[in-house]
């Protein structure tokens, strides 16, 4: 069956490493990070965001992820990312998830917990855990667009509070990082600082990076060589993630990098092989190098290899 994140992050925390997050939207996805995570013999989440619910509906998702459980054999959750309100919460524990995130970041303090405590009541009375959020993220989620001048960083003594009054199982931080291809205009910076007075106020509390996707400069130029626009693009340095997982966080979430993958590998075949009309020969080469980058992440960025 799914497990929760629990012993996972639990034995995160202790080793020094963390668990990787990954978005899922269709069948290709799912395999490709299954594939990797068996081979590499890691923990893994799979996470899906409300617009990813909508697009490929839910029913379809739980089932296939039912299937990569009892196909892998490995420990795997299935995680709710941003659920804004109370109801999509409600909806994906029901469903069957074993652990939502409840995202009222957008809201001041004291509405971000009477909200997120309501989700930890309803998801703990069944077995689910929660992540929530603290301080905002800059760049693109979903419709909204946060200006990076809006984002706030998590401030360490709101966190303890926050942690304190709504029981939550982990908790996003914000520290610089941001959703999408285009994370940083001059150089990288994350507020380590910051990061460790958060974890001093929580030891041993799992803490959860958002906005980590690295932005892998080879499948940039591979879009941008067959076709694609990406002027710009810029992610979170890997020495960076690393040190991140030894400072606390036990859950690093990754979707840009898989996107620009599958992507950068579709354009490829189709400009190299245009009297190609096959979808298994595209879908069947992305998922593929879904499985390479899982497989780099697991080892080079999160550190869990052979940690079942
Ligand atoms: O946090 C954002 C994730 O990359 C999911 O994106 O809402 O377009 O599915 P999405
Ligand atoms: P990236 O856009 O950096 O992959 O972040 C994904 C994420 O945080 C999903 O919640
Ligand atoms: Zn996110």
């Amino acid at each position: 069956p799914l497990v929760t994140t629990k012993e996972m992050f639990k034995k995160a925390y202790e080793g020094g490493y963390a668990i990787g997050a990954f978005n899922i939207n269709n069948m290709e996805i799912i395999q490709g990070i299954i594939e990797a995570a068996k081979e590499e013999k890691a923990p893994v989440i799979l996470q899906v965001s409300a617009s990813a619910l909508k697009y490929a509906n839910p029913k379809y998702l739980v089932k296939m992820v039912e299937a990569a459980v009892e196909d892998s054999g490995l420990p795997i959750a299935l995680h709710l990312d941003h659920g804004e309100n109370f109801e999509i919460c409600k909806t994906c524990i029901d469903l069957g998830f074993t652990s939502v995130m409840i995202d009222a970041s957008k809201y001041p303090l004291e509405e971000n917990i009477r909200i997120t405590r309501e989700v930890v009541e309803y998801a703990h009375s069944k077995g689910v855990v929660v992540e929530a959020e603290l301080g905002k993220l800059a760049g693109i989620e979903d419709e909204v667009k946060v200006s990076a001048r809006e984002a706030t960083f998590t401030d360490p003594d709101e966190a303890y509070e926050f942690v304190q009054k709504t029981g939550v199982d982990s908790l996003a931080v914000a520290i610089g990082t941001s959703h999408g291809a285009y994370k940083f205009k001059g150089e990288a910076k994350l507020d380590f600082e910051r990061l460790e007075a958060i974890q001093k106020k929580l030891p041993g509390f799992p803490l959860v990076l958002h906005g980590a996707s690295s932005v892998m400069p080879e499948f940039v130029e591979k879009c941008n060589k067959y076709g694609g626009k990406l002027q710009g693009a810029q992610g979170i340095p890997v020495d960076m993630l690393r040190k991140a997982a030894s400072m606390g966080i036990c859950k690093i979430n990754m979707d840009t990098d898989l996107r620009l993958a599958m992507t950068a590998t579709i354009r490829e075949v189709l400009a190299t092989k245009p009297e190609e009309i096959d979808p298994r020969k595209y879908l069947g080469a992305a998922r593929e190098a879904i499985k390479l980058v899982v497989k780099d992440k697991i080892r080079n960025v999160l550190g869990c290899s052979n940690t079942i």
